[in-house]
């Protein structure tokens, strides 16, 4: 993954350590700035993994986000980017996997529970979609039940049969294939 063309601007309720982020794409793809006050963007790396795990454990948990075993999150690190809290600390994630020229999915986002609802989500959304771009992709889709964090920036909803690729990948081998709560939206680059 290149730099993260990610830059962001504070609101009305910036000043305070989680302040909303409002995050824009840089015009020119220069080197990434905080989206949130303390708070960085940055591709991961090998050395994330643990914390990636623990990360996403709650939601594998409660079924909000599929399991990856440590091989697959070594095999595929470089979809990944981390956010930092003030420490260092990985405080969220999230991925893009290619699938095609055209299409790619947003995948493996997570943000700590006690970072949720700051604008750090976004923030990640935000970078993985200006990737998606940067990458020439028409469109990027996500699986999720959480729609309505899509939605609100444009995602529409669709039918995951209109992703062969996505169902042959993951849905095939899925333990709730036929049994899916997950909805599909997709938004047009
Ligand atoms: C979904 C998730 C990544 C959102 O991260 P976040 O940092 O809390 O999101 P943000 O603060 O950027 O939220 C931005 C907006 O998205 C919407 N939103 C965020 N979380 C939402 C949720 N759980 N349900 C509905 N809308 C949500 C809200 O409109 C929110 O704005 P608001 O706080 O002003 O109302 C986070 O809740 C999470 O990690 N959930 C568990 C794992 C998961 O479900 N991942 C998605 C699988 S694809």
């Amino acid at each position: 993954m290149s730099a993260l063309p990610i830059y962001g601007e504070q609101g009305a309720r910036s000043g305070t350590l989680r302040g909303k982020a409002h995050v824009r794409l840089a015009p020119d793809g220069t080197a990434p700035r905080s989206p949130l006050p303390g708070v960085a963007l940055r591709e991961a790396v090998l050395s994330d993994v643990p914390a990636l795990e623990q990360l996403m454990a709650p939601y594998v948990q409660t079924g909000d986000l599929l399991p990856r075993s440590n091989y697959d999150l070594c095999r595929h690190i470089k979809e990944y980017v981390v956010a930092e809290g003030p420490t260092g600390e990985v405080i969220g994630c999230g991925s893009l996997k290619v699938y095609s020229r055209d299409l790619a999915e947003l995948a493996g986002l997570a943000v700590r529970q006690d970072w949720q609802r700051a604008g750090v989500g976004g923030a990640l959304l935000a970078a993985l979609i200006a990737e998606a771009r940067a990458y020439g992709l028409t469109e990027v889709l996500a699986l999720t039940r959480k729609p309505a964090f899509f939605l609100r920036i444009g995602f529409a909803r669709a039918e995951r049969e209109h992703f062969p690729l996505k169902v042959w990948a993951d849905c095939v081998r899925c333990p709730r294939n036929t049994c899916c709560d997950e909805v599909a939206v997709v938004l047009k680059l």
